[in-house]
């Protein structure tokens, strides 16, 4: 496993996780669980956040502490299933500006479609976290990641719940700067480009829309 690959191995991940996978799981508590396994992944991929000493008066006196210094955060979801990551992820960081990223996968070709963007002004000066809950072919990621970096953005994580390794390699070929957090690797992906095991369509059950 490339070093910039990092597979979560917290057991309130896991276990939401199989919670999520479970066909029976109705959109209700997809969505939340969802939301929560983003917040607790959200937790790891700012781990390396710098910091900056500062001084803050207390009631009874003055304490030498730290805050978050340095470049501020984005998150970028890939619409729409990215969407289901958002609240989580704000949940921790909710100064963050959010951009969306549209694209969907030709069910024949697998290739990314794009269909919107809208990014902050400031982008360029931002760490950017995209979110996209599978990463399968990788088509999708590889394709966000171009288009946020013609914007000048030169620090970008990914943040997915589920990988295939062909989505692995594919995105640490085509952006090996880039570092990956993972929930889950899972086995390959089947005939028609759906992550095995995996959850079946992401954006379908956070939405209903089967
Ligand atoms: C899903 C998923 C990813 C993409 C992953 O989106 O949310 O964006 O597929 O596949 P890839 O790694 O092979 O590109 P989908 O295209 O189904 O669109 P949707 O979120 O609008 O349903
Ligand atoms: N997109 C999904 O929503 N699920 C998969 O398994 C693959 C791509």
């Amino acid at each position: 496993m490339p070093e910039t690959v990092f597979i979560m191995d917290h057991p309130l991940i896991k276990h939401k996780l199989s919670l999520i996978r479970d066909k029976n799981t109705g959109s209700k508590e997809f969505r939340e669980m969802v939301g929560e396994i983003a917040m607790l992944m959200c937790y790891e991929a700012t781990r390396d956040l710098p910091l900056q000493e500062v001084e803050i008066e207390t009631p009874v006196g003055v304490a030498k502490t730290q805050v978050i210094s340095g470049k501020k955060l984005a998150f970028v979801p890939i619409l729409r299933a990215g969407i289901g990551m958002v609240d989580g992820v704000l949940r921790l960081v909710p100064a963050a500006k959010v951009g969306h990223i549209g694209l969907y996968r030709d069910p024949q070709s697998l290739k990314p479609v794009d269909y919107y963007c809208k990014l902050p002004g400031d982008i360029e000066e931002r760490e950017v976290i995209v979110l996209d809950p599978m990463l399968a072919t990788g088509g999708s990621a590889v394709e966000a990641i171009n288009l946020i970096k013609s914007k000048g953005v030169k620090n970008i994580k990914f943040m997915c719940i589920i990988a295939a390794p062909e989505g692995l390699k594919a995105l640490t070929e085509a952006h090996p700067d880039v570092q990956i957090y993972c929930a889950a690797k899972d086995e390959r992906l089947n005939d028609n480009g759906y992550i095995l095991p995996g959850l079946g369509d992401a954006g379908d059950r956070l939405f209903g829309t089967k």
